[in-house]
């Protein structure tokens, strides 16, 4: 396996160059600033911005009209689609590009409301995110269709599967479920439970799952899961070092099945059907910055090769969970001795990516967050749009919600090190 250079890593951020600034990223310019709110986005790529930088100095006009210059756009265009389609293993025709996440999770399950039929049900998991909740409890309100929650444990937040086969019937058509908790950070084994609704039911059950909070600790290869029965799958680029945007992949099979949110003249064009908001060209361009980035960190970890993108993905998708879940366990080790609430799994596991949500007795999270900052650590605090499971385990006050660590594979050891002596100076020693 790839053992993963942080150094290298760091030298194809731009947040990371000594350029005496202080505003940004761990370690950016000479304040000493260690960033561990990853999950509520990343720093940009070198070659996303520079992409992006040539996109709007030299081209920013209509794409793939005569000009040279609208010519030049739209190849970028097009490089931006196939590149990343190529980084996740798809066929450019099924990669759906949107604004966002929760736009492309409200475009689906709009496009569902054709498919379910009144008493139909829908299975939601309370462990989500709102986007992958709040879309579909609005499609089962207008299809008159039943919303039922697949509630997480309130002492663990974790969803058991025995749970989930309660509340299959001949009527459930889908299932919506994250692939991991941006909260309590558990990856939930998604080919598993695409077995396991085939398994429960003679009716084709669909699974659709949110990848946000999985894909920054390692992009996924979205054919594999599809062939594992994952029929639609979301995640955001702004998320894995790139542009402001929204990816879904849908099953072609379900896609044909959906009323299509696009303009009527472009329904026959499969990436087209569920594009409901008008690509933002640019931010679609520098998507090609993500695959730059990751062909370039596989070179130099493994030098040249001729295996496909998606493989060298892969490979570098597996050495960076390596590299964070070395850099987070000593930080749930340091959490585990504290007067605190870990929330989620309080050990780094093959099922736990690293995110890490606590809160403190007798400070608010709010609080503990403002002195994190004293010390130079970006960390969150709140419900991070996932209040539900918050909720269901016991957390009272949801607005100042939990603290939250989230690591990239940008941050080094240094930053660690800076993060551990933060939280002994802030935090009360648990009493044995
Ligand atoms: C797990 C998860 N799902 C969905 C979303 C929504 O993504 P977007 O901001 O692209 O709409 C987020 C955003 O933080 C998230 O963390």
């Amino acid at each position: 396996m790839i053992s993963l250079d942080v150094e290298r890593v760091r030298q194809h951020f731009p947040a990371f160059a000594n350029t005496g600034g202080s505003e940004t990223g761990s370690r950016a310019g000479d304040e000493n600033w260690c960033f561990f709110e990853n999950a509520g986005g990343t720093l940009p790529v070198k070659y996303v911005v520079d992409r992006l930088h040539r996109f709007y100095s030299k081209h920013k006009v209509q794409p793939y009209g005569h000009a040279p210059m609208q010519a030049q756009a739209g190849r970028d265009m097009d490089e931006g689609r196939t590149r990343m389609a190529a980084l996740l293993g798809l066929d450019v025709d099924d990669l759906i590009l949107g604004p966002s996440t929760t736009q492309n999770f409200n475009t689906l399950a709009t496009g569902f409301t054709g498919l379910l039929e009144a008493g139909d049900e829908i299975i939601i998991s309370e462990q989500d995110h709102e986007a992958n909740i709040g879309a579909w409890l609005r499609a089962a309100k207008l299809a008159g269709a039943k919303a039922v929650f697949w509630q997480a444990n309130a002492e663990t937040g974790e969803l058991e599967q025995a749970e989930l086969l309660k509340l299959i019937n001949p009527r459930t058509r889908l299932v919506a479920l994250t692939h991991s908790s941006n909260i309590i950070g558990s990856i939930n084994p998604l080919t598993e439970i695409a077995d396991l609704l085939k398994n429960a039911s003679k009716q084709k059950i669909f699974l659709i799952a949110d990848g946000v909070s999985y894909a920054p600790h390692g992009l996924p290869a979205i054919d594999q899961l599809a062939a594992n029965g994952v029929d639609a799958y979301c995640f955001s680029t702004y998320k894995t070092f790139g542009t402001h945007m929204g990816v879904m992949y849908i099953h072609p099979e379900l896609s044909s099945k959906l009323t299509p949110q696009c303009h009527y003249f472009n329904t026959g064009k499969r990436a087209a059907r569920f594009d409901s908001a008008g690509p933002d060209h640019a931010s679609i361009a520098a998507l090609a910055g993500i695959a730059d980035y990751l062909e370039k960190l596989y070179a130099e970890h493994e030098g040249a090769s001729a295996t496909s993108l998606v493989q060298q993905v892969q490979a570098c998708s597996q050495a960076i969970k390596k590299y964070e879940h070395d850099l987070a366990a000593p930080v749930l080790a340091c959490l585990r001795n504290k007067n605190v609430r870990i929330f989620g799994q309080a050990t780094m596991s093959e099922t736990r990516e690293a995110n890490i949500a606590f809160s403190t007795v007798g400070a608010t999270a709010a609080s503990v967050n403002q002195s994190l900052a004293q010390h130079h650590i970006a960390a969150g605090h709140g419900h991070f749009y996932a209040p539900r499971v918050l909720k269901r385990m016991g957390c009272e006050d949801l607005e100042d919600g939990v603290v939250r660590l989230s690591f990239a594979h940008y941050n080094s050891l240094s930053d660690v090190e800076q993060l551990l002596s933060a939280l002994d100076a802030i935090l009360p020693q648990r009493k044995s």
